[in-house]
């Protein structure tokens, strides 16, 4: 036997689990510390009315013989929920057939099973800071990875690169809004990805988990907004953040049928749609038919209505957030169209330095800039998903921390 090697070149842990870690230690240590959690972006707010009806509706289904579900019909989901989705785009404008859609049990899983479809010999685009599954995912598989610095020069939205590794990449992973910066490609600079990766023979691996909270115009929510992007990019999609299904699990995956490549040495011709759902329906057995129904019922009236007044409460702890580091004169960005705050970190700190000094001092957790990659070194993610009342508390600790400084 031969374990995978890879693993030994990864991180000693992840860095949620990290944080975890050295939170629940200082706790330990510290039993009358009254500690904020905004570190991890994992949602506070319920399940919305709508969805627990349309759960509880299913779980009623599920006891009866005659409305039992037992393997789906298809692994790719539920047709009922894969025409909400593609209405959901329809009602941007963007025409996908419902063949494209693939019912996930969330982004991450299929940002790291779709790798599945590309050779280990491809080389990675990958933004540095970054969601550190993108890194992690490749590590594992042994691929090259290529980091392109995203910063406060380039808005923290790289462009593609003109020369060097990464001109030459094969996949390339977007996140926008993005996870951890909070920044937000408009369709203009999407367009000029998009037209790189044609020219370059390229796959945009785009992850849209976030696009429920883009407010501005002119800043895309899918890459399919952009004119030639179903013939280069995948869009991977969520629940969790859009309808705070974290601990639900449902996403979905946008897998173009016009993706279709013809190796220039064999003339092997293969469709990532087909390859996709020849892997999906080997290795997945589908979502649950519970969590589809409350994921379908996201797409309803009174769902969407429901969903917005959540996404709303969110944004007003943004704007909480954003105003205590406006009083204390501290940069940051994000928060606008994104429920992230990426900040710099003041008096020179780096980022696991703030991290520390910020939980002894004002008892708030946060993410460590660093964590997401060597650019993001002097930065700090605060997330938006806490309790109003807790992150109205945080902000207040934070900016009379701050003024001590
Ligand atoms: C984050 O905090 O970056 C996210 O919650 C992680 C995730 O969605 O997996």
């Amino acid at each position: 036997m031969q374990l995978n090697q890879h693993y030994a070149e990864l991180k000693e842990s992840y860095l949620f689990s990290d944080i975890a870690h050295k939170v629940s230690a200082y706790q330990a240590a510290h039993p009358e510390a009254d500690v904020i959690r905004l570190g991890i972006g994992d949602v506070t707010l319920p399940l919305a009315a709508p969805v627990v009806e349309a759960l509880h509706a299913a779980v009623a289904e599920m006891g009866v013989k005659e409305t039992f579900h037992g393997y789906l019909p298809t692994e790719q989901g539920y047709d009922f929920l894969r025409e909400a989705i593609r209405d959901y785009y329809a009602g941007r404008g963007i025409a996908l057939d419902t063949a494209e859609i693939f019912i996930s049990d969330g982004a991450k899983s299929d940002l790291g099973n779709l790798l599945d479809l590309f050779d280990t010999e491809n080389t990675v685009l990958v933004p540095d800071p970054v969601y550190p599954v993108y890194v992690d995912d490749n590590v594992m598989a042994g691929r090259h990875i290529v980091y392109m610095p995203a910063n406060a020069e380039n808005g923290f939205l790289p462009m593609p690169p003109a020369g060097g590794e990464g001109a030459l990449a094969d996949i390339v992973y977007l996140c926008s809004p993005n996870n951890p910066t909070g920044a937000v490609y408009s369709r203009e600079q999407l367009k000029v990805w998009v037209d790189w990766a044609r020219a370059h023979d390229a796959l945009i691996l785009f992850d849209a988990a976030y696009e429920c909270f883009v407010a501005e115009a002119g800043k895309a929510r899918s890459i399919y907004e952009v004119e030639g992007a179903k013939d280069c990019a995948v869009e991977v999609c969520s629940f969790s953040k859009m309808a705070g299904f974290t601990g639900t699990r449902c996403g979905w995956t946008v897998v173009p049928q016009g993706i279709v490549h013809e190796d220039a040495e064999t003339g092997l011709r293969q469709s990532l749609n087909r390859m996709w759902l020849r892997r999906q329906t080997t290795k997945f057995n589908g979502v649950a038919y519970i969590v589809q129904r409350g994921a379908a019922a996201v797409f309803t009236p009174e769902g969407r209505a429901a969903i917005e007044k959540n996404l709303d409460y969110y944004r007003k702890n943004a704007a909480v957030i954003a105003a205590a580091l406006d009083e204390a004169g501290v940069w940051y960005c994000g928060g606008k169209n994104s429920p992230y705050i990426w900040l710099r970190c003041p008096a020179g700190m780096g980022s696991w330095q703030f991290f520390d000094w910020l939980l002894d001092t004002a008892h708030v957790v946060g993410t460590p800039g660093a964590g997401f990659g060597a650019c993001g070194e002097g930065y700090f993610r605060l997330t938006a998903f806490g309790d109003a009342a807790r992150t109205a508390e945080a902000a207040k600790r934070l900016t009379a921390a701050l003024k001590t400084l």
